[in-house]
């Protein structure tokens, strides 16, 4: 096993639904531990880059549109595999695929209201992270 950051964003909807407790409870209670957290409302061109490997897909516009509405919740997650770990306690990005007892199963709307976004992979992991956090920014949780 790994010792990983991963990055977590806790979309619009649903920290306007005021579940983000419930949210960060899941991770926690599955050994995921807050190394960062940050809320801040994306810019168009904030959310154009970030989802910038998107920009060819259908749903782009959408996304982006969504993910502007108001704020977000961004946080770096550390944990043992904390990147697939993150993913699994997520479940798939369609609400309606995803196994009960995920959050986008419980929680989500719809493949683009479905509660939260995280890294894929280590790279991504570390891009993501940098795209919103400083070095210092991040707590080891660790010690
Ligand atoms: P997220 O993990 O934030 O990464 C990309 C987002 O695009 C994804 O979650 C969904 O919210 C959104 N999206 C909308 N439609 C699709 C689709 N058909 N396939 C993948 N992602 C989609």
């Amino acid at each position: 096993m790994t010792l990983e950051h991963t990055l977590s964003i806790i979309k619009p909807g649903a920290v306007r639904r005021n579940i983000i407790g419930q949210i960060i409870g899941r991770f926690e209670s599955s050994g995921l531990r807050v190394a960062a957290a940050r809320m801040l409302r994306l810019s168009q061109e904030q959310a154009e880059q970030f989802y910038a490997v998107h920009r060819e897909r259908p749903f782009y516009a959408e996304l982006v549109a969504y993910m502007t509405e108001s704020p977000i919740l961004v946080m770096v997650l550390e944990g043992e595999d904390a990147i697939a770990r993150n993913r699994a306690i997520m479940g798939s990005t369609d609400p309606q695929k995803a196994t009960p007892g995920t959050i986008r199963f419980d929680l989500g709307k719809n493949t683009t209201r479905n509660t939260v976004h995280g890294s894929d992979a280590p790279e991504t992991a570390a891009a993501e992270i940098a795209f919103f956090f400083k070095p210092d920014d991040i707590c080891p949780r660790h010690e």
